[in-house]
C-alpha cells in the first residue's frame, strides 16, 4: 500500500497550485486593464500586474527554500475565474457598469488568493517553514491591500454612477454627487421603480 500524504505534501501541492495561479493572473490582468474605462482602476489593475510578476518570483524563493524544483500545477479554480472574468467582458455594458463588474471579477481573483496565501502562511508556520511562512505573507498583504483598492475604487464612485445609470428616475429626483454617501442616502428616499 502506497504510504499516505503528508501536510508537507499538501504543501507543496499548493505551492504548485498557487504557482500556476500566479501565471495565469499575469496573463488575465493586462486583459482587465484594457477593458478598464475608470483610469485609476487601469492603474490599480497595472500595477497589481507588476506585484504579480513579484509574486511568481517570490513563490520560486519559497521553492528554493524548501529545496523543491519550481513546479506549476494547473489552477482550475483561477481558470474559472478567469473564465467568468472573460464572459463579462464580452457583454455589452456602459463603461461605468464594465468597470463595476471588472472590480467585481477582480475581487473574485483576489479573495481566491487571499485564502491561498492565508492557508500556505498558516501551514509553513505550524511545519516550522519560517522563511518560506515570511515571504508568503508578504504576497498575502499585498493581496489584501489589492483587494482593499478596488474595494475603495468601488465605493468612491463607480458602484454609484453604475447605479445611477440602472436608476435615471432617481437621479431626476436627487442630483447625485460623486459621492457615494450622498447616492445612497438618494436611493433609499427615492422610489424604485424596479
Ligand atoms: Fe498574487
Ligand atoms: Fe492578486
Amino acid at each position: 500500500m502506497a504510504e499516505a500524504g503528508t501536510l508537507h505534501d499538501a504543501f507543496i501541492d499548493e505551492l504548485r497550485d498557487t504557482y500556476d495561479a500566479e501565471k495565469q493572473l499575469t496573463k488575465a490582468l493586462p486583459k482587465l486593464a484594457k477593458a478598464s474605462s475608470n483610469p485609476q482602476l487601469r492603474q490599480a489593475f497595472e500595477s497589481h500586474l507588476k506585484e504579480t510578476l513579484g509574486h511568481v518570483e517570490r513563490l520560486e524563493q519559497v521553492f528554493g527554500s524548501l529545496n523543491e524544483k519550481v513546479r506549476g500545477k494547473h489552477c482550475d479554480g483561477v481558470a474559472g475565474i478567469i473564465e467568468e472574468g472573460k464572459s463579462i467582458m464580452e457583454e455589452d455594458f456602459d463603461d461605468t457598469t464594465m468597470d463595476a463588474c471588472l472590480i467585481a471579477a477582480g475581487q473574485r481573483a483576489e479573495h481566491y488568493e487571499m485564502a491561498a496565501y492565508g492557508t500556505l502562511v498558516a501551514w509553513a508556520q505550524a511545519m516550522g517553514h519560517m522563511d518560506a511562512a515570511r515571504l508568503l505573507q508578504q504576497t498575502l498583504d499585498e493581496e489584501k491591500a489589492a483587494d482593499k483598492k478596488l474595494s475603495s475604487l468601488a465605493e468612491s464612485g463607480i458602484n454609484q454612477r453604475a447605479a445611477d445609470a440602472a436608476h435615471p428616475d432617481e437621479e431626476e429626483e436627487e442630483p447625485v454627487r460623486a459621492g457615494a454617501r450622498a447616492g445612497r442616502k438618494g436611493a433609499l428616499s427615492g422610489k424604485r421603480k424596479r
